[in-house]
């Protein structure tokens, strides 16, 4: 590792230690929220564009859906650990609904879930469009499966 990259590395290091470990009970909560509400929102920059595949806004691309599928199936593992901490007690800009700790282990396994859905589209995706587009259906369902239950609806 370069010089500069140590202290580049260092200088997160530590702002990053300042968020997680130095704050009160209600920053360590608003950081929590924000670090689930990241995973979700690659989660969702990985989906855009398979989604505008499907509503034919731009063309279908069976490497793009495959690269981005398995980083869905990568990043959807991370939800029980970002999910862990138990914020129902603070007054946070979340659309997280209290009932997910209530049930953890049901929205643990909606995440393994999708996450399984996730794979198999990035392997449907070798198989044709026809293919991957049922996936992705099978996919978005179990997002849906979990948003239903654990996210606030708009
Ligand atoms: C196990 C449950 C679960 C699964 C599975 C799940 N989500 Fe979510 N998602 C949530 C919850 C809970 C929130 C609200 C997070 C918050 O505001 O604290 C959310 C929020 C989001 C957001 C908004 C993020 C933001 O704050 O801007 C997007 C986008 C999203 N999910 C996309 C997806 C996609 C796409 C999938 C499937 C590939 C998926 N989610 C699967 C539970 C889940």
């Amino acid at each position: 590792m370069s010089r500069s990259l140590l202290a580049f590395a260092a200088v997160l290091l530590l702002s990053l230690s300042t968020t997680t470990f130095a704050a009160s009970a209600d920053e360590r909560a608003a950081a929590a929220a924000e670090t689930r509400q990241g995973l979700l929102k690659v989660v969702g920059s990985y989906f855009g564009p398979i989604y505008a595949m499907v509503r034919e806004q731009i063309p279908y691309d069976g490497e793009l859906v495959k690269a981005n599928a398995e980083k869905i199936a990568t990043l959807l593992p991370m939800i029980p650990d970002v999910f862990r901490a138990n914020t129902s007690a603070y007054d946070l800009d979340t659309e997280s609904l209290d009932e997910i700790w209530d049930n953890i282990d049901d929205f643990n396994a909606k995440a393994s879930a999708s996450a399984e859905k996730a794979a198999a589209l990035a392997a449907a995706a070798d198989q044709g469009q026809g293919a991957a587009m049922k996936a992705f259906g099978e996919m978005g369902g179990s997002c849906k499966a979990c948003h239903d239950n654990y996210r606030l609806q708009n």
